[in-house]
């Protein structure tokens, strides 16, 4: 099965909060983006999903923000949640390995959960390119993934876990590693699942 299927699938099933990694907001990524963005900042969440990160951005007052997804539902339900607002929002539907970006139209690169799903090298370099060529010199790149104690899948598929050496070294000396954190994320299940983010700086 294809990412879009599969994503797609998961989507028209499963309401909004009960997926592994739903939560009301995302603080971690919130806190960051409004370290490093100013409000003119251009911001693309990649893999955006269904995540409220897109409503607490408009909410702050960003006024340049662009949601990524494969999966078409995820997009139209979150477009649905957004009502008017949503007009404020560039959409994006494809898969982040080959969809057709901007070049340098990006200040901030926001990704949670989405890159360790790519478990094979050619996936990988794929994304890498993509950010090297979307996000402006000087922009910054906030990737989350599983970290090394983290679920080893998710949503039934397999994922690739990170620590912030070997999350920064898929993305290479172009990226200046600027700082990384783990989270245990609580689930809806109760459970809880170790996350990774990792900081970079386009050099
Ligand atoms: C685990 S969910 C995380 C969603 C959201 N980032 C969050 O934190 O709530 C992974 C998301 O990545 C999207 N996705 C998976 N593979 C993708 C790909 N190759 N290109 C674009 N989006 C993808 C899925 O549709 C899904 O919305």
């Amino acid at each position: 099965m294809d990412a879009r299927s599969h994503w797609d699938a998961v989507y028209t099933t499963k309401a909004p909060d009960a997926v592994s990694w739903y939560r009301p907001h995302l603080e971690k990524s919130l806190e960051i983006i409004e370290r490093i963005a100013r409000d003119r900042s251009s911001i693309i969440d990649v893999g955006g999903g269904e995540s409220t990160l897109v409503d607490d951005l408009l909410a702050r007052g960003y006024q340049s923000v662009a949601v990524l997804d494969v999966s078409p539902t995820a997009i139209e339900v979150t477009k649905r949640r957004l009502g008017q607002t949503a007009d404020r929002v560039q959409w994006v539907v494809g898969d982040i390995t080959n969809v057709e970006l901007p070049s340098n139209a990006y200040d901030v690169w926001h990704d949670r959960a989405v890159f360790h799903f790519l478990t094979t090298m050619e996936q990988r370099v794929a994304y890498v390119r993509q950010v090297a060529r979307a996000v402006k010199p000087g922009g910054h790149v906030l990737v989350s993934t599983f970290g090394p104690e983290g679920p080893t899948k998710c949503s039934g598929l397999e994922v690739v876990r990170y620590g912030a050496d070997s999350l920064h070294a898929q993305f290479g000396m172009g990226f200046r590693l600027l700082e990384s954190l783990k989270e245990l994320h609580n689930t809806p299940f109760g459970t809880t699942q170790q996350f990774l983010y990792c900081l970079c700086r386009v050099e």
